[in-house]
């Protein structure tokens, strides 16, 4: 039987939820789940929006044959080739051959790449309109968010934004379809922070051009290829904001994250000294073991805070491994605009600063703030006056709240 939700009274939502997936992508644990969107509109014309995931296919196939009830399918618009959202293209033309793939030139050679065969595709170009009855559609390209073919769409007739990957969220949908069914920004935010940061976190420009090119329409709803769709007004404009401010890299919060990694408990004794320190001075604070929290999540909190400190062990002359892999993610997701403070330990000859600092000099516009404190093996009473010295060079560029 169909798993199905109305959009609206002529879009239905006939995508699927899958809770069995460990790794999204194969790197991001996904513990409450993750949808597949896909949507299927029924005017004159019957059009579905993008396809789903292959662990999903049985129950996407039933409910487009649900949908459709009875109707041809008439075309199939591929906003996003990533095989989350494609993988069952094929199958879904095998099911109704005489579809017509509406997509872009290279999400076309895309499909050929992938399946080994040219579709019956029409090709839309930016700013390219078509109608399909009462609903018309306009196609807006969006180039690396997330992927170089990627475009977008809107329904002139209901408002409704198609998104593709862009305002999604990490974690199935239980059953509600709408943001408003339940407490996004209380629940959810920090899981669809989360899915940017790691999926598109790379891409800030590319994000910021796709949202000057919606700025203009009267969006009512936003429809994303994961997660919630998005119908209420002033949900809609706070998460727009949320998109501003990852996409050009500016903190969400005056706050000091520390990522550490210790292997005796000596390197993390200093991070929580340091955190004390700070909280005692009213400092919003968030921890983590990067040998213990996966990287997605210090990677969403990192582009969440103002100001990152990260302490680690001096290992095989390098930095410890964990770190190591940390903060290659943090460069390679493009991170900028923050404060760093660093902390280095080494019992004989003490370098993680320095290859920290090597790592993180890709990202721009990060003020690491000089000297790193370095600690011998363990802190002691005679660290007290340099430790205490090191933690007031940072406190000293926090702004005090108003
Ligand atoms: Fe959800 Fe870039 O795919």
């Amino acid at each position: 039987m169909q798993c199905t939700r109305k959009v609206t009274q002529d879009i239905l939502w006939v995508g699927a939820d899958d809770r069995r997936l460990a790794m999204f992508e194969g790197v991001y644990s996904v513990p409450r789940g993750v949808s597949y969107n896909s949507y299927l509109l029924l005017d004159e014309k019957t059009v579905l929006f993008d396809t789903v995931d292959r662990a999903v296919e049985k129950t996407f196939l039933e409910n487009v044959a649900y949908g459709l009830g009875g109707r041809a399918l008439d075309y199939v618009i591929v906003h996003h080739m990533e095989p989350d959202h494609s993988a069952t293209l094929m199958s879904l033309l095998e099911k109704y051959p005489e579809a017509v793939v509406i997509c872009n030139d290279k999400t076309k050679k895309m499909i050929e790449q992938f399946f080994g065969k040219a579709p019956n595709a029409q090709i839309v170009k930016e700013g390219e309109t078509l109608s399909f009855g009462k609903h018309s559609l306009t196609f807006y390209m969006a180039p690396m968010v997330h992927w170089p073919e990627v475009m977008l769409s809107f329904d002139h007739e209901s408002g409704v934004l198609f998104s593709a990957d862009a305002f999604g969220t990490f974690g199935a949908l239980n059953g509600a379809l709408f943001s408003d069914e339940v407490d996004f920004f209380g629940e959810y935010l920090s899981e669809a922070r989360r899915y940017y940061t790691n999926i598109v976190g790379k891409y800030g420009p590319q994000v910021q051009a796709a949202l000057k090119k919606v700025a203009p329409l009267p969006v009512k709803m936003i429809a994303p290829l994961h997660g919630f769709v998005f119908r209420d007004g002033e949900t809609i404009r706070r998460f727009i904001g949320k998109y501003d401010a990852w996409s050009t890299y500016t903190p969400e919060k005056t706050e000091v994250v520390i990522a550490y990694a210790s292997i005796y408990g000596n390197t993390e004794n200093a991070a929580n000294i340091l955190a004390c320190r700070l909280r005692e001075r009213g400092i919003a604070v968030d921890m983590f073991d990067v040998s213990v929290t996966a990287a997605s999540e210090i990677v969403s909190a990192a582009f969440r805070a103002s100001h990152l400190v990260f302490a680690s062990p001096t290992y095989n002359n390098g930095v410890f491994v964990t770190m190591e892999a940390l903060l290659h993610e943090l460069a390679s997701h493009n991170l900028q605009n923050r404060t760093v403070a660093l902390i280095e330990n080494g019992s004989w000859a003490p370098s993680a600063a320095k290859w920290m600092r090597e790592i993180l000099s890709p990202c721009k516009a990060l003020h690491i703030l000089e000297p790193a404190f370095t600690v011998r093996s363990a802190l002691g009473a005679q660290d007290a006056q340099s430790f205490d010295a090191f933690i007031d060079a940072l406190v000293a560029t926090i702004p005090e709240k108003a």
